[in-house]
């Protein structure tokens, strides 16, 4: 299939890539336990740049040494040790000039690092801490809720850990609204009883995300670009909707891009495009983001198949597609779409030993 569209150059805004396949977010804990990415990380994702791909996202990085930490063995960006370890990493991407992206991640309620956490609420996450990330497994804590000041010191990790990302030559950061971690924990009804500007209706719900946008910007410089990944359903409530489908994508994304993001993701984690990025209706909602924002989009789930990342493609869904365990059974699959080659299934043994690397 080498008129695939996946395979087709994609130059808009800040973004200019040689095809449209990207390498999605994923946490592989495998620092030794300072945080500090190792050379072992640096051969992983040069891989994915030898084997074609059009950009890369790293796996979702700390921001602060208060409560951002999701995983041990996490790497972080919070000195300048972390820095350091990560232009390895930049350096061997490089070596094939495929542009690669720091992902920023708070896990608020959601770590399974901290005993101490803070949310937006004190309010206990559903379900239990996933599988091979930490020894500790069974329920999280119930959170403490933030208070202003832990807010903005929120605030001044994402910052400052954008601005260590520039120093290191990332091409830009993805800022984690996706997956039910701490800035998903603002923007949902459930985990969010806050009465303060925080809280309350969908537009106080963005507000840290939207001002941690406007921060980045302002702090950081030129061409260096500022993403964000959202999604419907979370890791520990995978079916969740958004309650008011478009409606709630329309105030969503408007803002995001009205805080000045230069490409929105939209995550489907596990079930497949359609089970993540389509509201109860059946609507697309990266399509959605797409026509109302005019910013790139970039749509996720099961899109490692040739056939759905053509339809998506093709129907105007978005722009680009991540691959995310798709590109763990293909490291080359841009290769493999160009030569035709037969792209692999994800086998879940692949994690039968944990998700380090
Ligand atoms: C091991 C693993 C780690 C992940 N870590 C992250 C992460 O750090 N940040 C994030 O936004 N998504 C993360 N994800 C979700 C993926 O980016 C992606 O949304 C998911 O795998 C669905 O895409 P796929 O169907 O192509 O696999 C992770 C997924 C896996 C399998």
């Amino acid at each position: 299939m080498t008129s695939h569209l996946a395979l087709k150059p994609f130059s808009a805004g800040k973004l200019s890539l040689t095809n449209r396949s990207v390498v999605a977010p994923m946490s592989r804990v495998s620092t030794l336990g300072d945080g500090i990415p190792t050379k072992a990380m640096a051969d992983y994702y040069a891989r994915f740049a030898k084997g074609g791909f059009g950009m890369i996202i790293t796996e979702g990085t700390y921001t602060d040494r208060h409560f951002s930490q999701a995983y041990p063995n996490q790497p972080g960006i919070t000195d300048g040790r972390q820095l350091e370890g990560w232009k390895h990493v930049i350096e061997k991407v490089k070596m094939k000039e495929t542009p690669v992206i720091l992902q920023l991640m708070h896990a608020g309620a959601l770590s399974q690092h901290l005993t101490d956490t803070r949310a937006p609420s004190a309010i206990e996450p559903l379900r239990t801490m996933l599988a091979g990330y930490s020894m500790k497994q069974g329920r999280f804590p119930r959170p403490q809720s933030m208070n202003l000041a832990e807010i903005d010191q929120v605030i001044e990790g994402f910052v400052l850990s954008a601005q260590r990302a520039q120093e290191a030559g990332f091409d830009g950061i993805e800022i984690h609204s996706a997956n039910g971690y701490l800035l998903d924990q603002f923007i949902t009804d459930y985990t969010n009883m806050r009465e303060d500007q925080y809280g309350g209706p969908l537009e106080n719900r963005l507000r840290l995300t939207c001002q941690i946008i406007k921060k980045i910007r302002q702090y950081t410089q030129g061409d260096f670009v500022v993403g964000v990944r959202l999604s419907q359903g979370k890791v520990n409530d995978f079916d969740y909707l958004w309650a008011n489908g478009l409606e709630d994508g329309k105030i969503i994304f408007q803002s995001i891009a009205d805080a000045g993001a230069d490409y929105i993701h939209f995550a489907s984690e596990g079930k497949g495009f359609d089970h993540g990025c389509l509201t109860r209706e059946g609507k697309s909602l990266p399509k959605l983001a797409k026509d109302l924002t005019g910013l790139p989009v970039i749509a996720n789930g099961g899109l490692h198949i040739p056939e759905e990342a053509q339809r998506i493609l093709q129907d105007e869904h978005a722009d680009l597609i991540a691959l995310g365990t798709g590109a763990l059974s293909n490291p080359d699959w841009p290769l493999k779409l160009e030569k035709q080659q037969e792209v692999l299934d994800f086998d879940p043994a692949y994690f039968a030993d944990g998700v380090a690397i």
